[in-house]
């Protein structure tokens, strides 16, 4: 809480309203409205939440015009560069970068509650052969639960922690069996020996029939993407995450509801979207005419993995993926990719216009994490499921936040209405 003061006049308000301003550790200031309508009458009228902020957390911070992305103060560029997905969600949980002796107990939590029970196996042959798995993913991380009743008062730290274990335990597990009930293949049970990236490939990519050796190229271009995808404070995932976690309810159902939102292709289904949109293109001799479908106020079309809601100068995320993107199609032999070359070509023409400059319009996260994901084996449909596995960090350790917060209150926004005033019921017969 800071000293500073805003004032705001308003036709019918009687002299000014003073409001208390709120600073951060970094960051602009807010202005805390808790008390306006109490005072005023008046409620802010702010949709989509563009200059709002629906919590104080001490999680991630965000400077989207300078780029800048940072965990726990961490940058994103040392994280990416030196350290491991599960070491990065420790951090995001504990605050704290782990010392080994934590990072082995935090990582032997995780990997000994990577199993689901055998009846939550069942749960995938009521869905068609050709489900998304992000349809799975809902219903099954939802269904969970109705498993875990030794975790569920949401007042025992002890039982939020383990729910929070739980669930970045299990996600790789019920994502790879969701991807196996797609290919028709039997369901691979966790190896906890492997790392958590390593056990999820072998997984997903196994087969009774034959040996399976994880590649550690692989192994290391997905933990970095998991690392990247960890968390981005409140976005639409995470906050409906804390929506649904205000009202107390369950934490795998408030997972499932991140998961849902997440599904989005303005959110986390973009990298899927950006693919099928390169394919569209087909080859550079059609960019311009896409450019051109981009800039159209009239065509619904938009540059998929480009513009982000935060990001108006550029994501610092793409910058260290589209280098990874380039390693990993060069060791894999498969540098003139295609749609890679193509992706180049397009992120080359859109920097270079003034519709994409002047609205602050450049590659997120998105733009080139799926052309890594499909150069290492992983189908489309399930680029959204790797980004679930991935945010889970970040959602359990918001989800945890806000039930720590002794402040913290049922989410319940206000609403401008602009519908009909009161009128009176007639019956059928009289209507016009
Ligand atoms: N292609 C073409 N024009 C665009 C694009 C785009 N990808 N994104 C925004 N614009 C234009 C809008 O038409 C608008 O133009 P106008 O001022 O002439 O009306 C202007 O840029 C501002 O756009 P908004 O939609 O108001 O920006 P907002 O912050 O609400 O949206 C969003 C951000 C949803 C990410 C948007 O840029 C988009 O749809 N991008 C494509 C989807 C995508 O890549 N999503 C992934 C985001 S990253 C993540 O979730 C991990």
């Amino acid at each position: 809480m800071s000293d500073k003061k805003a004032f705001l006049e308003c036709d019918g308000c009687e002299g000014k309203i003073e409001l208390a301003v709120h600073s951060g550790s970094v960051g602009p200031d807010s202005v805390d409205i808790t008390r306006l309508y109490a005072e005023a009458g008046l409620f802010t009228f702010d949709p989509g939440f563009l200059s709002t902020a629906s919590c104080s957390s001490a999680i991630t911070y965000i400077d989207g015009d300078k780029g800048i992305l940072r965990y726990r103060g961490y940058p994103i560029e040392q994280l990416a560069a030196k350290s491991t997905f599960l070491e990065v969600a420790h951090l995001l949980m504990y605050g704290e970068l782990p010392k080994v002796d934590q990072l082995d107990e935090f990582t032997d939590m995780v990997m000994h509650h990577t199993m689901i029970n055998q009846s939550l196996q069942r749960f995938f042959q009521g869905f068609h052969y050709d489900a998304h798995p992000m349809a799975m993913m809902v219903g099954v991380v939802g269904s969970l639960s109705g498993f875990y009743h030794d975790s569920i008062n949401m007042r025992d730290d002890a039982h939020r922690h383990l729910a929070a274990f739980r669930l970045i335990a299990k996600m790789p597990t019920i994502a790879a069996a969701a991807y196996k009930h797609n290919v028709g293949e039997p369901v691979v049970y966790p190896r906890n020996d492997l790392s958590y990236v390593g056990n999820l490939l072998r997984m997903m990519f196994s087969r009774p029939c034959e040996e399976y050796i994880v590649d550690p190229l692989a192994e290391r271009a997905m933990d970095l993407l998991f690392i990247l995808h960890a968390d981005h404070e409140q976005n639409a995932s995470t906050s409906s995450v804390r929506l649904v976690g205000s009202s107390g309810a369950n934490p795998f159902a408030c997972i499932a509801a991140g998961v849902a939102s997440l599904w989005g292709p303005a959110h986390g289904g973009a990298n899927e979207a950006v693919l099928d949109m390169l394919e569209e293109i087909g080859d550079a001799s059609q960019i311009d005419k896409y450019i051109d479908k981009a800039k159209d106020r009239n065509d619904p079309f938009r540059l998929m993995g480009f513009g982000h809601r935060v990001y108006k100068n550029y994501d610092p995320r793409a910058k260290i993926i589209r280098e990874v993107c380039l390693q990993v199609l060069e060791k894999l032999a498969d540098s003139n990719n295609p749609l890679f070359e193509l992706a180049r070509r397009l992120e080359e023409r859109a920097l270079h216009d003034d519709y994409f400059l002047e609205r602050g319009l450049y590659p997120n996260v998105d733009f080139y994490s799926g052309i890594i994901y499909r150069a290492l084996g992983i189908p489309e449909s399930m680029f959204t499921v790797m980004f679930a596995i991935a945010r889970t960090a970040g959602w359990v350790s918001h989800w945890l936040e806000m039930l720590d917060d002794p402040k913290h209150r049922i989410g319940r926004p206000r609403q401008l209405y602009v519908g009909a005033d009161r009128r009176d019921y007639l019956p059928i017969d009289q209507r016009a």
